[in-house]
């Protein structure tokens, strides 16, 4: 259990800190559709959520609500890198939408670095992959969970048929590209750890670096108590050793890709204990990161805990705004400490250590 912090802390609103002076890191879910039906995603799945009416804050792959092309292009232009420094374009699959070649290119424009996160299977389209890296876009990071096809697709579901073989296929096909343009694209792999998948983390990362990526990272499932899978397959205080020493021939099996950051595998071993959570004082989250739904919505972090915890008049939108009032200094320069650490935002730490992969 969490140490309450408000119990503890009464006034934390009204205390501020400087605001931080380097442009803010932004994970932006663009868009809410998805080709794929993966079992655990934050979205949920279609079937469970389609009759839902969304609450500000709940994630879908319904894109009913989702903002409009030209309101995220208006939102663009008003980036500059001193506003914001990279966006991680993710959702729903964004590499789906018709709309995200004009985002990236404004991005681009705007002299925003840009991460893309796929599933992979778009980049098996020549056409695409070429845009992707003409674009000059940082990163491309593609989801895979097993260097076994059939783990991969029990997980994540791919009604096309394609699966496991179609995203190995993009991402042949991206690094081929990559490699012919001698382009400084950085090419990795995000696999979702579970306690099903522990022993898979070493095959798959030999396996990704096979072929030709340029970094494999892990990320723990993050599943609600709740949910219908938590007990099938989420990480407890029982996957510890295992977890800690998958890591540890991780880090000294010698594979010449960009491994996850050493703060952030500590804290995922961490997330694994029986002990309380830290709060974090004065996280990232809502300084020095940000988060935007599919509508337009803007959130401290991707924390379903923290967005819960979120009251309506403290979060933004994109739509009509500015990049310089959704992010601006006074926004920036509130009290930022936080009791909602869990397994749902320590992949944040990885994300924040970026650098190590892109400026290498
Ligand atoms: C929501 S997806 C969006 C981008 C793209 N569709 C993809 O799958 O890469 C972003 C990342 O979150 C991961 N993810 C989804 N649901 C998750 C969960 N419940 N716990 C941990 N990671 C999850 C995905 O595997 C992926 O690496
Ligand atoms: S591909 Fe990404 S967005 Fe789509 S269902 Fe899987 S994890 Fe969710
Ligand atoms: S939920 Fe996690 S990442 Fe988000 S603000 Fe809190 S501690 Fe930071």
């Amino acid at each position: 259990m969490i140490r309450s912090l408000r119990d503890s802390q009464p006034a934390l609103d009204e205390r501020r800190r400087d605001a931080p002076t380097g442009g803010t890191t932004v994970v932006w879910a663009l868009r809410s559709p998805c080709n794929l039906r993966c079992r655990y995603c934050y979205f949920g799945t279609l079937d469970e959520t389609t009759e839902v009416v969304l609450q500000p804050g709940a994630l879908s792959h319904v894109g009913r609500t989702d903002a409009s092309l030209k309101a995220c292009l208006a939102f663009i232009k008003t980036m500059t890198p001193h506003l914001v420094n990279r966006v991680f374009l993710a959702g729903g699959e964004p590499l789906m939408w018709p709309g995200i070649e004009p985002v990236i290119d404004a991005l681009k424009a705007s002299g925003v670095q840009v991460v893309v996160c796929t599933n992979g299977q778009p980049l098996a389209d020549t056409r695409l992959a070429a845009a992707l890296i003409d674009s000059g876009v940082e990163a491309i990071c593609v989801s895979l969970d097993s260097h076994d096809a059939d783990y991969n697709d029990q997980w994540r579901v791919d009604r096309g048929g394609r699966g496991w073989a179609g995203v190995v296929e993009g991402i042949k096909t991206i690094v081929a590209r990559r490699n012919g343009e001698a382009a400084s694209t950085k090419i990795g792999i995000y696999m979702v750890v579970s306690r099903e998948n522990i022993a898979h983390i070493i095959p798959t990362a030999h396996f990704v670096a096979g072929l030709g990526v340029d970094y494999f990272i892990i990320q723990p499932v993050s599943l609600e108590p709740a949910h219908q899978l938590h007990s099938t397959l989420s990480l407890t205080v029982e996957h510890y050793e295992a977890l800690g020493e998958a890591i540890s021939a991780l880090t000294s099996a010698g594979l010449s890709m960009c491994l996850p950051n050493e703060v952030y595998l500590r804290l995922m071993l961490r997330t694994l204990s029986d002990e309380p959570l830290p709060i974090i004082r004065e996280c990232f989250g809502g300084r020095d990161l940000f988060f935007i739904q599919p509508d337009g919505s803007v959130w401290d972090c991707p924390s379903i805990y923290k967005i819960r915890q979120t009251r309506s008049e403290q979060y933004e939108s994109i739509v009509g705004k500015s990049a310089s009032r959704v992010f601006s200094r006074r926004r920036r320069a509130r009290n930022t400490d936080c009791s909602c650490f869990s397994q749902d935002c320590v992949n944040m730490w990885q994300l924040m250590a970026f650098d190590e992969i892109i400026v290498r």
